[in-house]
């Protein structure tokens, strides 16, 4: 049984549709992230999940159960916002108990639970301090602790990490993997950050537009991404995507070509695929500077700007009119001014169709085709 299942959620707001045509379902105790540029309507999915807002269209399911006509206290969920309003003028305790003396729970059991969440998130030495003694990370571990200890069926966060500068923001991760373990709840999390996805997820759906691109395990959506939006979204510096066309040669090889692109690549189908127009994919750290008269797979250009990142150097290319990155560990060897020449491992080669995004597959024994 699905802890979380959507089934056809749409939701719109006059003439704009936020959210539309979304179904997905989560097992019990995953880390669900949803995952998107601002405007895609991660916030919107997840305010109708929490009951805060009705679907135009759809149903919500919670552990099979459909709440979609539930408010939001009969769901059994919990949720931690962006901005997580602490009462300024209640003590961390307090603060962490309010939740349950509203509902009218004995004191003894209130300061039971309280002490529990407190133990789980290093808060015990804060009890008796005020929100404005506290720094934004402990701040942020009240404000889960406050969700926490009403044991719900599953915890919704929106952008939980946002005000925190990058250290805390790299720790408090770590934070919620750990808690995610011991709780074992489900959690469902919404992020415009990639590398968030990338590091807690079991699970990501990838929004554009209020629409699901993909959904998978992270590693699914790193390696192989569903559509150009998603290579383009995931990765720092994101997937290089250039403009080309795809035909094969009288060996049955397909060829990738483009200006400053000429990628060959093992494909024993027999099926001609035509010319069409691709993109063509390579991530930064699959780019290779190799010399001049290298005779695979290869992207033609001159470098612009080097970076220094310390461990890595990441080099900005300019290929044909295209910009393209190149990662690598220090030094990578190129100098701004000059020509080079990239390799690409065929495995590491991408191609979408240029019009739709979609991804094309073209395993060796295969014509390339659409992924449905
Ligand atoms: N109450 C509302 N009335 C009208 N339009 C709305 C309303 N709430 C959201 N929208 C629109 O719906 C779309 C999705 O908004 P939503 O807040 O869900 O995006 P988001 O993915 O959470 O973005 P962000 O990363 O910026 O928080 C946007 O185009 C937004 O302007
Ligand atoms: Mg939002």
């Amino acid at each position: 049984m699905a802890a979380i299942e959507l089934d056809g959620i749409v939701r719109r707001f006059g003439d704009t549709t936020a959210v539309a045509d979304v179904s997905l379902a989560t097992e019990r105790n995953e880390f669900l992230v949803l995952l998107g540029p601002s405007g895609c309507g991660k916030t919107t999915l997840l305010r109708m999940i929490a009951g805060l807002l009705p679907p135009s269209d759809g149903r919500i399911l919670v552990d099979g159960r459909d709440v979609t006509p539930l408010p939001p206290r009969e769901r059994d969920l919990a949720m931690v916002f962006q901005n997580y309003a602490l009462y300024p003028h209640l003590s961390v305790e307090r603060n962490l108990g309010f939740g349950l003396s509203v509902r009218r729970t004995g004191r003894e059991e209130i300061r039971r639970r309280v002490d529990e969440v407190a133990e789980l998130l290093d808060l015990g030495h804060l009890l008796r301090r005020r929100p404005k003694e506290l720094s934004g990370g402990q701040r942020q571990r009240v404000a889960l602790g406050r969700a926490m200890v009403r044991d719900p069926r599953a915890f919704l966060m929106d952008e939980p990490l946002s005000n925190l500068d990058t250290k805390l923001r790299a720790s408090t991760r770590s934070q919620l993997i750990s808690l995610h373990r011991k709780l074992d709840t489900t959690f469902v999390y919404v992020t415009h950050d990639q590398i968030d996805a990338m590091t807690m997820a079991t699970k990501v759906a990838v929004l554009n537009h209020g629409r699901i691109e993909q959904f998978g395990a992270p590693v699914e959506i790193y390696d192989e991404p569903a559509s150009a939006f998603v290579a383009g979204f995931m990765g720092a510096p994101p997937m290089n995507l250039l403009p080309a066309e795809l035909s094969t040669d009288h060996d049955d090889r397909l060829v990738v070509r483009g200006p400053g692109v000429a990628v060959s690549l093992p494909h024993r189908g027999g099926t001609d695929p035509g010319a069409r127009l691709v993109l063509l994919g390579v991530r930064p750290e699959h780019l290779v500077p190799v010399p001049a008269d290298h005779t695979g797979p290869a992207l033609r250009g001159r470098v612009d700007i080097v970076e220094n990142l310390g461990n890595e150097e990441i080099a900005e290319c300019q290929i044909g009119n295209q910009r393209v990155s190149i990662r690598g560990s220090r030094p990578i060897g190129l100098a701004p001014g000059d020509a080079t020449t990239l390799a690409v491992r065929p495995e590491h080669v991408h191609l979408f169709a240029r019009q739709s995004g979609r991804r094309l597959v073209w395993e060796p024994e295969q014509a390339p085709a659409l992924v449905p």
